[in-house]
C-alpha cells in the first residue's frame, strides 16, 4: 500500500490549508469563528491506532472513533487492500446487480444480527439506514392494507440522521433544527428513559423504565393506533453521554409495540458491531427489533455503508411477484467497496475479539470514571456502558444545574483536552468517551488521566472546590 499512498495523496502543497478551508468548506456543525478562534479545523495528517496526528506532528488520542465509527482503530492496511482490491476488479455493481462481496456481506450480517433480522437493505450511511427504514416500515403497513399507519414515535435525546425524513425523529439536544420549521407531522417525541433526569421523577430505575415505555404506549393511544407505524431508538442512545435505559424498558416497549401493531425500529448505528460490549445494541438489552438500523462501525469508516436489516416478518410482505417489490434504492446502494470494507472489518472484529475488548474496557472505564466523580464537584452524573460512556458536568451537584453556556465550560475543557492530547470535541453539559475498540488498557488509563487533569484545570479556572 505505501507505494500507492504516495500517489494517490492529493493535497496541494502549494495551497494554505487552514485558509482553504475557511474559505471554501463548510465543516460539518462547526462553527467557523470558533475553528478561527481554536486556530482553524484540525487537519488531520495521519493516523494510527488510536492515535491521529495533526500536521504539526502533534499526537492526540482520538477519545470519539472520529465520530462513533472507528471502531478497528486507524491505520489497517488491509482494509485499504480489500477495498482496493475490490474496486480494481469491479468497481461498482450494475443496475439490477449484485457482487460476490456485497452477497457475502448480506450473509455475514444474518450470521450475526439478532433474531430473525436475515435481509439487508445497503446505503451509504446512518441517515439513509434510518430513511430506509422508516420507509420500510410504512412500506409494509401498506402491502397490509394499513395506509393510515405514517407516524414515527421516537425519543427525546435522541438523533437519527441529517436528511429530511430523520432529521425531525428524535430531538439532539443540541442540534437545533430552527432553520427547517415546522417539523412534519408524522414525527413525534415521547420522553427517552434517562435515570438522572427522568422526566417522571421517578425514584427508582425501575419505575423510570416502566413509565418511559408507557409514555409511548399514551402517545400510541392518543394519536390512534392505527396512525402509527414505527418506534424508532437507539437500544443505547449516544447524545447525552450513553445513556442505558433500565432493564424492563426495551421489553416493555416490545410488548406495547406488539399489542398495537406497531414495528420496533432499533437504531444501532452507533450501538452495532460491538460498540457496547456485545455485538449489537439488540442483544444488550435483550430484544430483537423488527428493523435494525447500521452504519458507522459496519467498516469502522474506511469506507462510507450503512443499512436496514428486516426481520422474516417484513422481509416476507415483499416476497412475490413484480407488484411486491419495495420500490426504494440509491444509485450507491451496495457499493462492493464498502462490502469489501465490512468484511475485512468484521474479520478484524472477530480476530481480535474486540466485542469482549469493548465490555473489558468498558469496565475499566466506569471504574475510573466513577473513581473521578468521587474528587470533582462538576461531574454531575457518569453513564453508559461499553465504549460508549459520558460525563454529564453541571455547576451544582445538588441541584443538577448546568452551566450558563456564556460561560463557554464545554469550549475550555475541550481546549484543555486538546492540549493534553485529548481529541473529544465537547458539547454544553455532555463530555463523551467512545475511544477505538481496540484500546489497551494502558492506553485508556492515559486517556483517563488526561481527562482528569483536564476537569481539575477547569474547575479551578471556575472556581469549584474539590470533593
Ligand atoms: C444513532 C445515530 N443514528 C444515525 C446517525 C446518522 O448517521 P450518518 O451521519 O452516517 O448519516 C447518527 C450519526 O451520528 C447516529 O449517531
Amino acid at each position: 500500500m505505501t507505494d500507492t499512498q504516495t500517489t494517490t495523496l492529493s493535497a496541494d502543497p502549494t495551497l494554505d490549508l487552514a485558509q482553504a478551508a475557511r474559505d471554501h468548506l463548510f465543516v460539518g456543525m462547526a462553527n467557523p469563528v470558533q475553528l478561527e478562534a481554536e486556530g482553524g479545523p484540525l487537519i488531520i495528517d495521519r493516523a494510527e491506532g488510536i492515535y491521529l496526528y495533526d500536521a504539526g506532528g502533534q499526537r492526540y488520542i482520538d477519545g470519539i472513533s472520529g465520530m462513533y465509527f472507528r471502531n478497528v482503530g486507524y491505520g489497517r492496511e488491509e482494509i485499504a487492500r480489500a477495498i482496493y482490491d475490490q474496486i480494481a476488479r469491479v468497481s461498482m455493481n450494475v443496475y439490477a446487480g449484485v457482487t460476490s462481496s456485497t452477497v457475502t456481506l448480506a450473509a455475514k450480517l444474518a450470521q450475526i444480527a439478532p433474531g430473525d433480522l436475515t435481509r439487508t437493505f445497503f446505503c451509504q450511511g446512518g441517515s439513509e439506514a434510518n430513511e430506509s427504514s422508516i420507509k420500510m416500515a410504512r412500506a409494509y403497513h401498506v402491502r397490509r392494507g394499513d395506509r393510515g399507519r405514517f407516524k414515527v414515535i421516537s425519543r427525546q435525546g435522541s438523533y437519527h440522521g441529517g436528511t429530511w425524513g430523520t432529521m425531525w425523529l428524535g430531538e439532539h439536544p443540541f442540534f437545533p433544527r430552527t432553520d427547517y420549521q415546522p417539523s412534519p407531522s408524522h414525527c413525534i417525541v415521547v420522553p427517552g428513559p434517562n435515570m438522572y433526569r427522568c422526566a417522571f421523577n421517578s425514584t427508582s430505575p425501575e419505575q423510570c423504565g416502566e413509565l418511559s415505555a408507557r409514555a409511548i404506549e399514551q402517545e400510541i393511544l392518543r394519536q390512534g393506533p392505527d396512525s402509527v407505524s414505527a418506534v424508532i431508538g437507539e437500544p443505547v442512545t449516544q447524545p447525552l453521554g450513553g445513556v442505558v435505559p433500565p432493564p424492563n424498558y426495551w421489553p416493555l416497549v416490545r410488548e406495547i409495540c406488539d399489542r398495537y401493531g406497531v414495528l420496533l425500529i432499533f437504531d444501532e448505528v452507533i450501538t452495532g458491531f460491538g460498540r457496547v460490549g456485545t455485538w449489537f445494541g439488540a442483544d444488550l438489552v435483550g430484544v430483537t427489533p423488527d428493523i435494525m438500523s447500521f452504519a458507522k462501525g459496519v467498516t469502522s469508516g474506511y469506507f462510507p455503508l450503512g443499512g436496514s436489516m428486516a426481520s422474516a416478518k417484513i422481509a416476507e410482505v415483499f416476497e412475490g411477484g413484480p407488484e411486491k417489490t419495495w420500490s426504494h434504492m440509491y444509485t450507491y446502494s451496495a457499493h462492493p467497496g464498502g462490502a469489501a470494507a465490512a468484511l475485512s472489518n468484521l474479520e478484524i472484529v472477530e480476530r481480535e475479539n474486540l466485542v469482549d475488548n469493548a465490555r473489558q474496557r468498558g469496565e475499566q472505564l466506569a471504574g475510573l470514571l466513577q473513581e473521578m466523580k468521587q474528587r470533582h464537584p462538576i461531574i454531575g452524573d457518569v453513564r453508559g456502558t461499553g465504549l460508549i460512556q459520558g460525563i454529564e458536568f453541571v455547576k451544582d451537584r445538588a441541584t443538577k444545574e448546568h452551566f450558563d453556556p456564556s460561560q463557554g465550560v464545554n469550549a475550555m475543557l475541550t481546549a484543555e483536552l486538546k492540549e493534553r492530547g485529548v481529541w473529544l470535541r465537547v458539547p454544553p453539559y455532555i463530555l463523551p468517551f467512545a475511544p477505538p475498540l481496540t484500546i489497551t488498557a494502558d492506553e485508556l488509563d492515559e486517556l483517563a488521566s488526561k481527562v482528569d487533569e483536564a476537569l481539575t484545570t477547569v474547575e479551578q479556572r471556575l472556581g469549584m472546590a474539590r470533593g
